[in-house]
């Protein structure tokens, strides 16, 4: 196949394409997405990987954290994602404790986001500590995308959200990447980590390293696409705004309340006989 994106078509984008084009040297985006709709559109612009990610509990559920989100809060956004869509691979994130227990609690949440969902992968934060739960999610056949640096489920031990993996820490962050790989993760997000470390771990890996806040030099990039598409009111510094549809809802909402008041709304031309 000569790309990711003329050369998959007619199916879903694998784990085995990734790598391929980690090999090829050609970079791609991930988008979060929620819903049918936006799946669509998104996987319809040729995105190649898209995310239900667990920052559902914020920009779906209103919570300020991720830590409340379930699995079966995210169980349906994940399905409705993957009806919705018909190239990208569906990553599923598993939520906050539903797999640090044990491995057997990873395996499990995961194959109901498999079974029930349709999910082609999970995402699990964390980096040595989780290694049983990869290796044993691996070995069963679940494709997991890994994730270091800013990992927002460990919020509280790291004392807010804030850049990983400065000095000493990067060391440290670089061997449990490449402990993830060893134990089969087929790609890892690197969260807001200066830039020369998520270059040094992309360089040291084969998977592709997917960054948030991580510089120029990740094999992909990825954005919660409320941010990106001006939903967020306060995004952070990485964040860069394609679209403002915060502006772009208020004025529409704004004019459908003005016709209606005025009655311009509906035209006899929206009207059944
Ligand atoms: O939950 C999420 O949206 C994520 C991305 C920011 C990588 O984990």
């Amino acid at each position: 196949m000569s790309s990711l994106y003329g050369g998959v078509s007619g199916r879903r984008v694998t784990v085995r394409d990734l790598a391929a084009a980690k090999e090829r040297g050609e970079r791609w985006p991930m988008l979060t997405a929620y819903d049918a709709m936006t799946a669509r559109v998104f996987d319809q612009a040729g995105i190649p990987v898209l995310l239900v990610g667990d920052s559902a509990a914020m920009v779906v559920y209103g919570y300020d954290s991720t830590l409340p989100v379930t699995v079966g809060d995210l169980l349906p956004l994940t399905a409705a994602v993957v009806r919705g869509s018909a190239r990208a691979l569906v990553v599923a994130d598993l939520p906050f404790g539903s797999y640090q227990g044990s491995p057997a609690q990873a395996l499990e949440s995961a194959a109901r986001f498999m079974k029930e969902a349709g999910a082609h992968a999970v995402k699990l934060e964390g980096g040595r500590r989780v290694l049983p739960q990869v290796e044993t999610l691996v070995t069963a056949g679940v494709p997991v995308m890994a994730h270091l640096g800013l990992t927002p489920q460990s919020v509280n031990t790291l004392g807010g959200y804030r850049v990983q993996g400065r000095g000493e820490a990067g060391d440290e962050l670089l061997a449990d990447a490449k402990a993830l790989q060893q134990a089969g993760a087929f790609a890892v997000v690197l969260e807001c980590v200066p830039a020369d470390l998520a270059e040094r771990v992309t360089t040291s890996l084969s998977i592709p390293t997917i960054g948030i806040g991580a510089g120029p030099a990740t094999d992909a990039q990825v954005l919660v696409w409320q941010d990106m598409m001006g939903l967020t009111r306060h995004p952070a510094k990485f964040v860069k705004q394609y679209a403002d549809l915060a502006t772009d809802l208020d004025t529409a909402a704004r004019a459908f309340t003005d016709d209606v008041i005025s009655g311009a709304f509906p035209a006899p031309g929206h009207s059944y006989a």
